[in-house]
């Protein structure tokens, strides 16, 4: 037994053994759920609904797959714009597909789908059985197919850092997704649709922005460039574009800048992807033959800092504290006529793993009842 599986057995045999499993089937149930609480943030209908229009959908026999459908909103809207736009009685079976790794979820899926077919006249029983044929609880990374399959694939894909990924998912993924598709889940996704969609197919993606821009993503568009192109990328609101945001408390939305984005398989043509970084909605051209800033200057995204009067503090309280331990900090109201102003914040400087001095600890702890609760796990 690998250290992985241990401490994965462990998380299982904490949570206990349901009837009939075994220890390895417990430790996957453990991990999937793990997965899907982390990563189920489910898309709005409206959203959905203008990204198929996009993809021009439904179109003559061609077949669409959403490979990581949660409660099938996806499969759900296609299904229902598939049948409006054909004669009653027409048999959709073949031209929609979902996959959900999820078995809850997947029940939702089935559900959702069945409910649209009873609305078309469909037996309950029929419904039921056509469903479950169109939606597969398995994983779509280690399952799912690796060449050409459909016209279009349309979803808004896992996102979780590897790092995040439960280790026994992790080490499984590890041997079916090329290196540098292997960061983030969503790059994982990503190098799989440009796998299993045909030439001249689509891929039709609400999605974190994050892969179009950032360094670490490079390769990944490099090597999605040898088979897709960007046909259309508009960002979107986090306030509405999720009807179910991950473990949050209702009101806050989602941690992610959303957007809408059609890439097009078109082999080795010209306007192909290519490892440059993509801004949606910026207007390049303004900042023609200007240098980057990271020419210049180390850049790296610092996590949120949380609620201003814990980490992030203003001039009064950074006159009690030991300089050292604090950094300036900037936010856009600090950018005046495109200058930096002079900072009117601090931020609080600490080391993982190491204690912070008696005087920050005081002030972390006299100031803990404003941390949000899910900041709060009983250590600094
Ligand atoms: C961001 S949600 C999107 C759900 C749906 N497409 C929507 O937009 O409403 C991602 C879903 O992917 C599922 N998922 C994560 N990893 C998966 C995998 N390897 N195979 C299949 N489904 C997976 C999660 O359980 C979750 O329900």
């Amino acid at each position: 037994m690998t250290a992985n599986s241990t401490a994965n057995t462990a998380t299982a045999s904490s949570q206990g053994l349901l009837m009939f499993e075994s220890e390895d089937e417990a430790a996957r149930r453990v991990a999937i759920e793990d997965l899907h609480a982390r990563t189920a943030i489910y898309t709005a209908s409206p959203v959905v609904d203008d990204l198929l229009l996009r993809l021009g959908w439904p179109s003559g026999t061609a077949r669409l797959v959403d490979p990581s459908c949660g409660g099938g909103m996806f499969l759900a809207r296609a299904l229902s714009a598939l049948l409006a736009a054909r004669p009653a009685g027409f048999d959709p079976c073949g031209q929609i597909e979902g996959w959900e790794i999820h078995p809850i979820a997947c029940i939702e899926a089935r559900s959702r789908v069945a409910g649209i077919l009873v609305s078309h006249g469909w037996s309950h029983a029929h419904a039921a059985t056509l469903a479950t044929d169109m939606v597969h609880n398995r994983d779509f990374l280690t399952e799912g197919p690796t060449t050409p399959q459909w016209d279009i694939v349309a979803g808004n894909p896992p996102y979780l850092r590897a790092a995040n990924v439960p280790d026994l998912l992790r080490t499984e993924y590890s041997r079916h997704v090329p290196d540098y598709a292997q960061g983030d889940l969503l790059h994982s996704f990503l190098e799989r649709y440009s796998r299993t969609v045909l030439p001249a197919g689509r891929i039709g993606l609400v999605t974190s922005d994050r892969w179009l821009f950032n360094q670490g993503a490079s390769r990944l568009r490099e090597n999605l460039g040898q088979r897709l192109s960007l046909a259309h990328a508009e960002r979107l609101s986090a306030e509405t574009t999720f009807y179910r945001p991950k473990q949050r408390r209702a009101g806050s939305p989602p941690r992610v800048h959303p957007v809408s984005v059609v890439l097009v398989s078109d082999d080795g043509a010209e306007q192909n992807l290519t490892g440059r970084p993509i801004h949606p909605g910026v207007d390049e051209e303004r900042y023609a033959g200007l240098g980057l800033l990271g020419d210049f200057a180390d850049v790296r995204i610092a996590p949120w800092l949380g609620t201003e009067g814990i980490f992030v503090i203003d001039a009064a309280t950074s006159r009690g504290l030991p300089p050292e331990c604090l950094v300036p900090a900037i936010d856009t109201d600090d950018i005046k006529d495109g200058m930096f102003g002079t900072p009117t914040r601090w931020a609080i400087r600490t080391v993982p793993g190491e204690r912070p001095c008696p005087e920050i600890m005081a002030h972390l702890e006299s100031r803990m009842h404003l941390m949000a609760r899910r900041g709060r796990q009983g250590k600094v």
